[in-house]
This record gives C-alpha cells, structure tokens and sequence, in this order.
C-alpha cells in the first residue's frame, strides 16, 4: 500500500531505464507522481510506461541523452506539455570509465564530465523555470560513496561525484528563497546493471562481490528499491527543511576506514 506521498506531482528523472532510476520511476508512480522516464532506450522505457500504466499510473517514456542539452530541453518541455508543470527533477544517469589517470583522453574525461555532471546543469538551466512556479519543488543529485572518498581507477568518476557537492549546496542557496530543496543521495554499492559490469570484467564476479562486501558493514548490496526510497524522502515533505546536504546509503560501508566482518551477518538472512 502506497501513502501517495507524490501525489499531484510531476518528476522528471534520468537515467530511469534501468537500476536505481528505474527503481525510483516505479516508486514515484505507486506514489502517485506522473513520471517522465528519461533514458537512451527507449524501449526499455516504453516498457517501464506500460507497466505503470497498468495500475493505473503516469508516466511518459522521453528518449535522451542526457549529455546533449538540445534533447535534455526537449525533454523538459514535452513533460511540462504533458503533465502541466513539473516539480521534481531527479539528476541520476550515470556512467562509470574504469582506468587510471595516464590513460584517461580528453574524449574519455569529457564524457564522464559531461554524462554524470554536466547534465545535471542542463537538466537546470532548461528545468528551473518551471520549478520555480510552484510553492515547493524538489532536486535530487544522485552522488555516490566517490563522492567522499577515492576509488582504484575512477578518477573522471570520483572527480565528477565529488563535484555533485558542491553544485547541490550552490543550488540549495540560490533557489531556497523561491521553495525549492536541492539534496544530494550518496549511494554505495548497489546491485545494479552498472555493478554487475563492473564486477563481470573481473575473473569471478561473485568472489569479488564477496570480498568487497565484507567491507560493507551490514554485508549485503543495497538493491534499487532501497535508494530509490532515499530518493522519495528528499522528494516530498517528509524531509522538510532539508537542503544542500548529502545523504550517504551505504550500509555502513563508510562508517569505519579499515575493517572487515567475519563473513556472515544476520542481513545475509531473511527479516
Ligand atoms: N550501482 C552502484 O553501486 C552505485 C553506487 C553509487 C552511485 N551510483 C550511481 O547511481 C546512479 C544510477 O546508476 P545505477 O547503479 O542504477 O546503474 P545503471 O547503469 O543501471 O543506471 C545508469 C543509467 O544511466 C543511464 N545513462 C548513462 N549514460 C546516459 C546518457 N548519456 N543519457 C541518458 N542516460 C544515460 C544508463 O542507460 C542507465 O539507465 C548513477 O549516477 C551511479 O553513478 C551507483
């Protein structure tokens, strides 16, 4: 049972055809919100529309790329067309380039900046207007545990996750007077497509998972759903007076600089 907490809102979230967006796109619209599911495949849109038209909810499939600011105004305007305004941006694609420094090109660096935090301006520069019209609106940054510490080879990756801080805590201060809340969620690792690439280019995937979760506090992957729930706080009232701040959802996974637990934990057992 939903509590309809986004009812009567619109939210535009990206990078919502799979994974933590996806997640977030489902739980918006059982939570009453129209969603635009924004992402490159737009089949796997299409898809995710059906579904949550079938119990009865909202949501408009927009093909984007969110580094291109043409197709991200696009996107903006033909939600705004479609639902008549728009309240909630949820700034979520990502992509991750596994490689050190000395190996990064230009095109490599560009790309990273421009998919994970360039778009997050254009997302802005062509969204703001229209949360501005409204009482109360909503931003969230998707971040990532790389927002506060280093990780082997992601340098363009960190750099751009660190970087999302900031511009949250800019924007918090800038549009506060007119009603909008920007936050940034900060998660760790999630079972998501993205992971799962990651983990596969290793020589066995679920030994490395294994071992990088015993780092992990609670010893478990967060799954979608989890962040997405963060990502419905930092979208509605249950997190007034809330803003420019981070929230990291990593079970535990940064609470400690060196530790590992014994390789059971009772997260690894059914509630
Ligand atoms: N999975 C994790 O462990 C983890 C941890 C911390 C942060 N994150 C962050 O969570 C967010 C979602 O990632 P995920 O784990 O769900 O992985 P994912 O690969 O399932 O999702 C990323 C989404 O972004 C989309 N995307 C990538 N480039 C795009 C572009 N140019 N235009 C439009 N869409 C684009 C992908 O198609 C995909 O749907 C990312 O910002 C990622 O950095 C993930």
């Amino acid at each position: 049972m939903s509590s309809q907490r986004l009812q009567g809102k619109v939210a535009w979230i990206s990078g919502a055809t799979s994974g933590i967006g996806e997640a977030a796109a489902r739980l918006f619209a059982q939570e009453g919100a129209a969603v635009a599911v924004i992402g490159r495949r737009v089949e796997l849109a299409n898809k995710i529309v059906e579904d949550i038209e079938k119990n009865n909810g909202q949501a408009i499939a927009i093909a984007c790329d969110v580094s291109d600011e043409t197709q991200v105004r696009d996107s903006i305007v033909k939600t705004v067309e479609r639902f008549g305004g728009l309240h909630i941006i949820v700034n979520n694609a990502g992509m991750v380039d596994l490689r050190p420094l000395h190996e990064v090109t230009n095109e490599q660096w560009d790309r990273v900046m421009g998919v994970n935090l360039k778009s997050v301006f254009y997302s802005l520069k062509h969204g703001l207007a229209a949360l501005r019209n409204n009482q109360r609106s909503y931003i969230v940054n998707v971040g990532s545990i790389s927002s506060f510490v280093g990780q082997a080879s992601t340098p363009v990756y960190t750099t751009s996750k660190h970087a999302m801080l900031g511009l949250t805590r800019s924007i918090a201060l800038d549009y506060a007077v007119e009603g909008i809340r920007c936050n940034c969620l900060c998660p760790g690792i999630t079972d998501t497509p993205m992971l799962r690439e990651h983990l596969n280019e290793t020589v066995d995937p679920d030994a490395t998972l294994a071992n990088r979760l015993r780092r992990v506090a609670m010893g478990v992957p967060l799954t979608p759903m989890d962040v997405a729930h963060s990502i419905v706080y930092f979208s509605c009232e249950d997190s007034v007076g809330v803003t420019g701040t981070s929230l990291v959802i990593d079970c535990g996974y940064l609470t400690a600089a060196e530790w590992e637990h014994s390789g059971h934990t009772r997260f690894m057992e059914p509630a």
